[in-house]
């Protein structure tokens, strides 16, 4: 089954000239599921032209793994795929994320709950969205489900609901955001 559409995206903060629209992945511990959320839609965007439009980022609402690299399963799928995991170090949410960025992308619905108990008003609550609210095949669960505890068959299923939730994430910024063509003109 295919979704009809994607969620609207929530108005950049400063909208204008120059300040690039700010997505920040966030799910548990900041080294399975966001990192792999954060490579994988840097080069989507790059391939799509929207990196200079598009920043992303991402963190964990724990702080178990502040400061470690990915888990080595993670790190291995991305490599495997032709992405770089080796500059990322985990990152710990905190509401002053809210201040930076305009789209937090929670990878699951504990993830949402937590991120929504963060925000401080209605406008930083209603930035914050689920991933799988853009992926366009519709299961029962809008979970990216959890790889931690499992095997590395958990790992390839992240990447690949990742990939296909991106791609339909890049085709909704595109079509929101003014591309760098306008700005030349504007
Ligand atoms: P992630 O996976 O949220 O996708 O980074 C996890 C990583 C570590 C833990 C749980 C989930 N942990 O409990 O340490």
């Amino acid at each position: 089954m295919t979704a009809s559409s994607s969620p609207e995206l929530p108005a950049p903060r400063a909208p204008g000239r120059g300040a690039r629209y700010s997505i920040a992945f966030v799910c548990l511990g900041n080294i399975c599921r966001s990192p792999i959320a954060e490579a994988v839609l840097s080069r989507k965007l790059e391939r799509a032209g929207l990196d200079q439009s598009v920043a992303v980022r991402s963190a964990g609402t724990g702080d178990w793994h502040v400061g470690d690299p990915m888990d080595r399963r993670a790190a291995a799928i991305l490599v495997e795929h032709g992405y770089d995991p080796t500059r990322h170090r985990a990152a710990q949410f905190d509401a002053a994320w809210f201040d930076q960025h305009d789209l937090v992308l929670a990878m699951d619905q504990a993830n949402l709950r937590d991120l929504q108990g963060l925000a401080r008003t209605e406008s930083e609550r209603e930035r914050v969205v689920l991933f799988r609210a853009f992926d366009p095949v519709v299961e029962e669960s809008l979970d990216v489900p959890d790889p931690w505890y499992g095997g590395d068959d958990g790992f390839q299923t992240v990447l690949s609901i990742v990939e296909r939730t991106g791609d339909a994430l890049v085709d909704a910024l595109a079509a929101y955001l003014p591309g760098d063509r306008d700005d030349a003109l504007g």
